[in-house]
């Protein structure tokens, strides 16, 4: 195929088909010109009972999912196949089995349909949901991208210029919320039930350390041992009687920990655009502390809508529109593990 046909700028809007399988979500997503028309997310109930995911029958339950979630992203959109200019996918990072459900399927369409194809970084993608909104940052702006596999500062120059200036050097902040949950014997995923448990609690009940790491990156897995050991010192039917001043504890030190360093990265950079992305910007008491930071500095601060901060299509649809604005088409042999390039 001779992608120089597909330009752009021949003129028509651009609809994209997008989908989203790094882990245990299988989504699809139709957008026209950089507006999501649809989004449709099958999650996984049967890692539950695990404690995890479990990446076999994660592979498993998107090849069952992905034909009614693409079915329905396409109806939903009032799109028919004929009239989709490119297919997305996630390429990395995530379940290697799980990627590889959605990019075989991606390509198998971009093959049959002689259409192009978009290889969408994940983490990129996840920042990019910031511009799914009609409210949208400008560009420098600073995203904190919060996940369940990474912690991350990006300095967003440009939708395809995009620089890691912070991240983990342990443990996600959303592990950290499910490992403590785990350590309190709630069920996986803990972050959601944290927040849903905090709303009730003391955040200033219990004291947990912070990290002291230089510069702009986290570190989290101290703070599962801090937890660990201040439970262990504790009477039978502690965590039952304190559950909720527990989770209120655990997520102000998690918050604590993210707005420190987002704080020194917009005294650094001295860019005031700041956004949250990823599943655990979903957290209630993460938004409320942004939106107080961003009033009490004087910054402009975006979130995202709650469907678009979990693993979602939409966000992989908003950037293979700009990839595809900008020629970024990959070929079909294009390996959907690589460390892909942002
Ligand atoms: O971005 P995401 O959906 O998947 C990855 O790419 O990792 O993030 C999943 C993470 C999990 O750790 C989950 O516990 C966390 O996001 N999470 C939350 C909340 N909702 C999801 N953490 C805290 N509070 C929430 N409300
Ligand atoms: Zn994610």
């Amino acid at each position: 195929m001779n992608l120089n046909e597909q330009s752009p700028f021949r003129g028509g809007g651009v609809t994209i088909l997008a989908i989203e399988s790094s882990c245990d979500e299988t989504s699809a997503s139709v957008c026209v010109d950089g507006k999501i028309l649809s989004n449709f997310i099958a999650n996984q109930t049967v890692h539950e009972k695990y404690g995890g995911v479990v990446p076999e029958l994660a592979s498993r339950a998107h090849m069952q999912n992905i034909v009614p979630v693409v079915d329905a992203a396409l109806s939903s959109a009032n799109c028919q196949l004929s009239s989709v200019n490119a297919i997305a996918f996630t390429q990395a990072p995530g379940l290697i089995g799980s990627l590889l459900v959605g990019a075989q399927f991606a390509k198998s369409l971009s093959l049959a349909l002689d259409k192009p194809l978009i290889a969408v970084h994940h983490m990129q993608a996840h920042v990019l949901a910031n511009l799914i909104a009609d409210e949208k940052p400008s560009f420098p702006f600073l995203c904190l991208t919060v996940s369940g596999g990474h912690t991350q500062i990006v300095l967003a120059n440009a939708p395809l210029d995009l620089k890691v200036i912070g991240e983990t050097i342990d443990d996600a902040a959303g592990e950290a919320f499910d490992k403590t949950a785990k350590l309190l014997g709630l069920p996986y995923p803990g972050g959601p039930l944290i927040d849903k448990y905090a709303k009730l609690g003391d955040p200033l009940k219990f004291k947990f350390a912070e990290p002291q790491i230089p510069g702009l990156n986290f570190s989290f897995s101290g703070l599962k041992t801090s937890v660990l050991y201040f439970l262990q010192k504790q009477e039978e039917g502690f965590i039952q009687n304190n559950i909720n001043d527990l989770c209120a504890s655990v997520q102000y030190t998690i918050i604590n920990i993210l707005m420190k360093k987002i704080k020194k990265a917009v005294d650094q950079t001295g860019v005031k655009e700041v956004c949250i992305a990823g599943g655990v910007s979903a957290n209630s008491g993460l938004r409320t502390a942004l939106q107080e930071m961003g009033e009490k500095h004087g910054w402009k601060t975006f979130i995202p809508k709650f469907e678009y901060c979990t693993d979602n299509a939409a966000m992989i649809a908003i950037t293979a529109y700009y990839k595809y604005l900008a020629g970024e088409f990959s070929e079909l042999d294009v390996n959907p593990s690589a460390r892909a390039e942002w």
